[in-house]
Formats: C-alpha cells, structure tokens, sequence
C-alpha cells in the first residue's frame, strides 16, 4: 500500500502545549495562562508553564524528529511572544525563538510548516473583547504580517488558524476552553471574526509572497445515529452546517450557507458580517487542513429540553459511543475519515487536503501497540480516500511528544514520543519506531 510520491509525512505540535517558557523573554499571558490558572478549568490544576520545556529543549527535539525521518514539522508560533499584549511592535526576542527552531529544522531537512494561531490570544485582546470584537481579526492580521516578515524567507508552509471552530464554541460557547465564556451570540461573532482574521492574514501573506496559505478545520464526519430515520437525517444537515459548512462554505464556496445564517438567526442579528467581509474570508487558499480524530454521530429530538452541546445544537443528541475508543473515550472509526476526505473533494474540488492532525491518547502502560493500530488503521483511510480521488498531500502524526491535552492537562498523553514531566525525559514509544520505518518505505504492508 503505497502512498504517492511527494506524499508530505510529518508530526505537529502547539506552543501553549510544549514550549514552557510563559514568562520567558518578554512573553505576555495568553487566555490559556489565564483559563489554565483559574481553578476547575483545567484537570488536576495543570498549566503550561513548564509544559515539555520545548523552548529550552528544542535542540534535542530536532534531533529526535531528525531520528525518526519526519519530512515536515507543523508547530504554531506564541501570538503572547511576539506581541505580548496583542498589538503593536513585534518584541524581537519572542520572535527570535522561532528563528532559531527554523534554522535548526532547516538544517536537519525538515520542513518547518508554521501555524500562526493554535488557540494562544494575547489576554490583553481578550480583554479588549476577544474574538467576539471586530478589532481583533485585524490584530490578528498585523501579527501574521509581522512573523512573515521574519521568518518569510525560510519558511514556505502557512496556516492561518488551527480549528477556529474549537477557539468560537468551546472558547466562547460551551465555555470548555478558554476564555471560557458560554454566550451564545458571542459564540458565533467568533466565528465569523476568526474567519475574517483568516482572510485579511492570508491576503497579507500572499501579497508578502509566501509559498502556500492554508487553514486548518477539524470538519466532522457527521454521521445519523439510525440511518433510516428522517429526524436523525435533519440533525446531521444542521450540524454539518454548524460544524463544517459555516467554515467550507465562506471558505472555498463564496459565502455563508443561507440555511446556516437562517439558524443561528435566534443567537445573532448578523449586524458583525459586514459588507465584502465574505469576499476577504474567501481568498484563495493553497491546502485544506485537515484535523480528524473520530466520527460524530447525531440524533434528532425535536422538542426535547433544552442542552445542547454547543450553541445551535440544543435539538441534538450526541449518542455516547459505541465500539472501541482511545484514551479520550473518542470513538476509533477509520471509515469515517475516508468518507469524510472524499466528501471535502467532492463539494469542494481543487483544493488540496493535508491531515493535519490524526492521532489518539492511550494510557500507555506497555508497548503502545494501540497508537499504531489507531495510526495504521487511519493511514489505510486516508490511502483509500486518495485512491478514491482525494487530492491529500500529506499526513501529520499528532502528537510528536506528550503534551498539556488543554482542558484535561497532561493526563492524556498523545506523544509517539513519551515525556516524563519530572525530568523531561523523552523516549520514543514503539508507535515512533513504527512510523520511522513507515516513513522510510512511504508504504504500509498491504
Ligand atoms: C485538537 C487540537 C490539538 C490537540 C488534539 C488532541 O483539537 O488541535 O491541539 O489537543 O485535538
């Protein structure tokens, strides 16, 4: 089973989930400094402020990707170090890690592939309003320009966001992330800034010249809990809008869906999207990415209480799973993100799809034999997409090393690469040495 030549096979990571360092060389604090110090939020009082201490370990880091024959590295840079209250000139120390991790990528071969928002406002913006206020997509647009300007002569792989669909409901919504808001209303302006801030920041790295813009989604493979019932077929439409098309659609399709805009109607008159902002949110991109975990299965209850997941799905019912699961307790279903690639080249044809994140946690008590089974399974999905047609560029393990997991803090470990956080450690699990030799051959055994 091999993949096609050129297929990019890599590893990613987040700065708040690995770098340490939160007050280091002028760095400010960052919503997950403050969400993460405030108690209940996160497991067991966990934070990121030693987290692998990857700002200091870097070198050591490298050198394992290096090991392993990782082509591509996809990390995000600290928003909070470069600007450390979220506006105005960059602060060149901050800016002068990221420097150096390039370099010393480069010089290991690896193809450093920057994302420029993984979920680390600038307290100071949220503060200011968050995501909810217009001001911050352009804030967002500044730093963008200001991290090209630096690293632009390097670096050629740019992503704007990582799953703004997390940042608006989780972070302002069901309130399980920071900033930890639950408002409705606030919610889904989130949304629409944070695609804003996507299109003014990908225009601005077009016209600096950079190789190739992106974003990455985590767009769900909606799937009907029974198949053959019409409710259960309602509920996957609205959340296929609320989950995917609210993103695809203005994205890669010219605008908002009208059935989505009609829906959210109750929580929001609209007044943030103004006019041209869905000509800006659509500017050409290079790569879809494209982050998949597990499937999510949906029934229909009109009428029943009220909930809800998130803002918009208070009429949806979100069955626990069935079948084995990973250490989250997410369901393991491959088929779904064949389905899932397939569908994104079908509705939206000539962009090309990177999987940006796939991975599981798992205790980890021996041989993690269960993350290869979880890696191997999927890579035979997303080879069976690419047979089927999908354009899908690469494959990106999360997660190089165990990391701070966000609101569950570092008792799930996601790591092909274990960290002992008493001495940071770090040793390659069995699933690291299985993907090394699959890296090697660019093939599975059939
Ligand atoms: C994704 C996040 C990533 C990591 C994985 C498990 O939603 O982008 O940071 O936490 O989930």
């Amino acid at each position: 089973m091999r993949f096609p030549d050129g297929f990019v096979w890599g590893a990613a990571t987040a700065a708040y989930q690995i770098e340490g360092a939160a007050r280091d060389d002028g760095r400010g604090p960052s919503i997950w400094d403050t969400f993460s110090r405030t108690p209940g939020k996160v497991a067991a009082g966990h934070t990121g402020d030693v987290a692998c201490d990857h700002y200091h370990r870097y070198p050591e880091d490298v050198a394992l990707m290096a090991s392993l024959g990782l082509r591509a590295y996809r990390f995000s840079v600290s928003w909070p170090r470069v600007q450390p209250d979220g506006s105005g000139p960059a602060n060149p120390r901050g800016l002068d890690f990221y420097d150096r991790l390039v370099d010393a990528l480069l010089a290991a071969g690896i193809d450093p592939l920057v994302t420029l928002y993984h979920w680390d406002l600038p307290q100071s913006l949220e503060d200011n309003g968050g995501w909810p206020a217009r001001d911050t997509a352009h804030r967002f647009a500044d730093y963008a320009t200001a991290v090209y300007r630096r690293l632009g002569d390097r670096v050629r792989g740019w992503t704007t966001l990582n799953e703004p669909w997390c940042a608006a409901y989780l972070g302002y919504g069901s309130g399980v992330h920071a900033p930890g808001r639950q408002d409705a209303a606030a919610a889904f302006r989130s949304v629409h800034h944070l695609l804003l801030a996507h299109g003014l920041a990908a225009t601005a790295l077009r016209a600096g010249g950079a190789g190739s813009v992106a974003i990455t989604l985590n767009p769900a493979a909606v799937l009907p809990a029974d198949p053959a019932s019409e409710a259960d077929a309602h509920a996957v439409r609205v959340v296929d809008g609320l989950h995917n098309r609210v993103f695809l659609d203005p994205l890669l399709a010219g605008g908002y869906p009208p059935d989505v805009l009609s829906h959210i109607a109750r929580f929001t008159d609209l007044s943030h999207v103004q006019e041209g902002d869905e000509k800006t949110i659509g500017a050409a991109i290079d790569m879809l990415g494209v982050n998949y975990y597990s499937p999510t299965y949906v029934a229909g209850r009109p009428g029943a209480p009220g909930g809800g997941a998130y803002p918009g799905t208070e009429d949806i019912h979100f069955p626990p799973p069935s079948g084995p699961v990973t250490g989250m307790g997410w369901q393991i279903e491959p088929s779904a993100l064949t389905t899932l690639l397939v569908r994104l080249h079908t509705d939206y044809p000539d962009t090309p799809l990177m999987i940006t994140e796939n991975g599981a946690a798992f205790d980890d008590t021996g041989p993690d034999h269960d993350r290869i089974s979880y890696l191997d399974g999927h890579l035979r999905a997303v080879h069976a997409a690419i047979s089927r047609g999908a354009d899908v560029r690469g494959y990106l393990v999360w997660s190089l090393l165990d990391n701070f997991e966000w609101h569950d803090g570092y008792a799930k470990r996601f790591g092909i690469i274990h960290v002992d956080y008493e001495t940071q450690r770090r040793t390659p699990k069995h699933s690291a040495m299985w993907y090394r030799d699959v890296i090697a051959s660019g093939s599975l055994p059939a």
